[in-house]
């Protein structure tokens, strides 16, 4: 099976039983566009099927591993159906049957943070800066965050993440459970881990993956089409809207004018 991409701004590789997928679009913080997500389903979709891969890591570049998603994709709005790119790439991570590992580091911003709930191992490096600017945006939490953080988190902790939305560092990410480890180099971390796990017995592996997500597996689906729902509606706000056209024209967003 070929997992040559079809997406310049994923690099797919393949080296002893790991799959690794880049997130390269360096000029704008790899946001991730349609483009982007429907590529990575597309990869992760193949490294189910093929028992070549034992494990994949998603990464991005030294200096950042996402800005999340593409403001401007944003502000094009659209329904958030299943065949919708990001309902597709969150309902894969968040049911992948392999072990998922993410090596972090710089910016991980919005989905940046949150697919690593979906992540079975996480290693960041000191200078990775998380945040969930859901709020700050006029949007809501997504990819199951409201439910898996406070459990992760504590609901305390959680709800500073989630109403604040201001950003927080390796050390913080670690205490709150998003991450295994702060480590210097998170890929060196990740593919060493990979590999260990690519040397197991492949149906040991996948079954205790199974058995750790199955008593939430049912939560997370509920909590994600929830968000989805409300995620959706806010999109079209004119709160969002402010929040995203700030964001394009390079100034503060103005919200003092809403109820
Ligand atoms: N969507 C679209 N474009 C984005 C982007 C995003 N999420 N994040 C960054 N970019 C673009 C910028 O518009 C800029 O493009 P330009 O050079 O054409 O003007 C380029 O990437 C570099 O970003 P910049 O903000 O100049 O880099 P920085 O190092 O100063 O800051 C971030 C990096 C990640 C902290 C900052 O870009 C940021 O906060 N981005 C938005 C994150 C966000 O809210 N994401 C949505 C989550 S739900």
């Amino acid at each position: 099976m070929s997992f040559a991409s079809t997406c310049p701004e994923i690099n797919v590789t393949l080296d002893e039983r790991v799959l690794t997928l880049g997130l390269n679009r360096l000029e704008k913080k790899n946001a991730l566009t349609l483009a982007m997500y429907q590529a990575l389903v597309e990869s992760l979709d193949k490294s189910i099927r093929d028992p070549k891969v034992r494990a994949v890591i998603i990464t991005g570049s030294k200096d950042c591993f996402t800005a999340g998603n593409d403001i401007q994709d944003f502000l094009s709005g659209g329904a958030l159906g299943d065949r919708h790119p990001t309902v597709q790439f969150l309902a894969t991570i968040s049911k992948f049957p392999k072990p998922l590992l993410a090596a972090v580091s710089g910016p991980a911003v919005g989905i940046g943070t949150t697919l690593l709930l979906h992540c079975d191992l996480v290693y960041a490096d000191p200078n990775t800066v998380f945040q969930l600017p859901f709020t700050n945006l006029g949007l809501c939490p997504e990819a199951g965050s409201s439910y898996l953080l406070p459990r992760l988190a504590g609901y305390p902790r959680a709800a500073e993440l989630l109403l604040l939305g201001n950003r927080f560092d390796a050390g913080q990410a670690l205490d709150a459970g998003i991450i295994n480890a702060v480590v210097e180099n998170p890929f060196l971390a990740a593919a060493g881990q990979a590999k260990l796990i690519g040397d197991r017995p492949p149906a040991a592996v996948r079954i205790t993956k199974k058995l750790l997500r199955a008593g939430i597996a049912d939560q997370v689906s509920k909590a994600m089409a929830a968000e989805f729902e409300y995620f959706e509606k806010a999109l079209q706000s004119a709160e969002a809207h402010e929040a995203f056209t700030a964001f394009i024209e390079k100034r503060a967003p103005d919200f003092s004018g809403f109820e």
